[in-house]
């Protein structure tokens, strides 16, 4: 019942291990050929759903790399499932029927997370008995905002502008909506912290979507809201599970994202980190940040990028080594490799 590998809660807990601790966003994923190998038998949906097999490919990444966390493997959308809400994937998120009339809105269903996706509180169960405590799991939802944005879009986006025509043209159908989703996300993640994940993460990936002001305005508030519900939850017989909020975009809604008292907060490659801890301040944890597409690059540059990283990383109270997105599927296996054993070796001075 005693992890083996604290590093990344220590660090998610303002302490600082001696080693600084990695995982990546999307680290089970297509550029794995043994992930391809289950992929190539079933649809990504059908691997989501299916308990043993969404262990099987969240345990791939920590066999090959020994990362210091494993990332549940699901998606932020199988929410859906929950609402009654159809999405395909062909890679990408694909909606038979966008969500943006009041009627649309009116009609949706908010069903019981922790029943109706029962099957992701059995896939943390089944991760965490195939774990069997060699490191932590995280669990982890989409914000507010960028779950509602593939619900009101249909899919992916370039604009964002059925979004901005509701939030804009209809604020109090909007918010209401947005209140709903919030609610609704905070009760998927402590069903996730009742079966067993150790912290979680919040992808507000379309967070840079809309400008400062609106950020404040109309996305905030609900990134607020559930961060501090989840917060307030404390599994029996456990500590508080630390929560990371990772919003991605515009390096300018750092300084507003950075109020909302998350354990940690996630920093895109928009930003070098450094500045970004000028930014939250050297009393916060920060997770971060290189660009996904120097891991395309060749082995003395992921060296020399990983170290400045690392190195930026002393000045936060914290630092957990990320990426500054997901890593992208072209990647060569062996740079993830050079990469992780590169942050491991990196000591900090002082
Ligand atoms: O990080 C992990 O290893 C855990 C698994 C995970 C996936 N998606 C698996 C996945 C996580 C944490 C996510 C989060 C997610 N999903 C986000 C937030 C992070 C981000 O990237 O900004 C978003 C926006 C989504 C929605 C989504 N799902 C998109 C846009 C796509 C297509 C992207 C692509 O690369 O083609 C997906 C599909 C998806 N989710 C795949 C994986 C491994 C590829 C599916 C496949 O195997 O065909």
């Amino acid at each position: 019942m005693t992890l083996r590998n604290t590093s990344f809660l220590d660090a998610c807990r303002g302490r600082r291990p001696e080693r600084t601790p990695v995982w990546l966003m999307r680290q089970a994923g297509r550029y794995l050929p043994e992930y391809r190998a289950v992929r190539s038998k079933v649809s990504f949906l059908e691997l989501c759903r299916t308990p043993a097999m969404a262990a099987e490919v969240t345990l791939q990444p920590i066999r090959r790399y020994g990362f210091d966390a494993a990332i549940l493997f699901s998606d932020i959308l199988v929410v859906f499932d929950a609402m009654g809400v159809a999405v395909d994937f062909n890679p990408g998120p694909v909606l038979p029927k966008a969500v943006r009339t009041r009627s649309d809105i009116e009609g949706l269903r908010w069903g019981d997370p922790v029943e109706e996706l029962a099957y992701v509180m059995d896939a943390v169960r089944a991760c965490k008995r195939a774990l069997d405590d060699r490191v932590p799991l995280i669990g982890f939802c989409g914000a507010p905002f960028t779950t509602c944005s593939y619900l009101i879009e249909g899919g992916g986006s370039r604009d964002f502008l059925e979004v901005k025509q509701l939030m804009f043209s209809e604020p109090a159908l909007f918010r209401g909506l947005m209140a709903n989703m919030s609610e609704l996300l905070a009760n998927y993640l402590i069903g996730q912290i009742d079966a067993g994940v150790d912290a979680v993460q919040i992808f507000d990936s379309w967070a840079g979507a809309v400008g400062p002001r609106d950020y404040v305005e109309h996305v905030l508030p609900h990134t607020r809201a559930l961060v501090e519900r989840v917060q307030a939850h404390v599994p029996e017989g456990r500590e508080r599970v630390p929560v990371i909020l990772f919003a991605r975009g515009n390096a300018n809604i750092l300084k507003h994202s950075a109020t909302v008292p998350a354990d940690v907060i996630g920093v895109d490659w928009s930003i070098e980190l450094g500045d970004a801890i000028d930014v939250v301040g050297s009393d916060r944890v920060v997770q971060g940040n290189l660009d996904p597409g120097v891991l395309l690059g060749p082995p003395a540059l992921i060296q020399q990028r990983v170290r400045e990283t690392v190195a930026a990383g002393a000045r936060a109270k914290a630092h957990v080594f990320n990426l500054g997105h997901g890593i992208s599927r072209t990647t060569d296996p062996e740079h993830a490799k050079l990469m992780v054993e590169t942050v491991h070796q990196t000591r900090i001075e002082g």
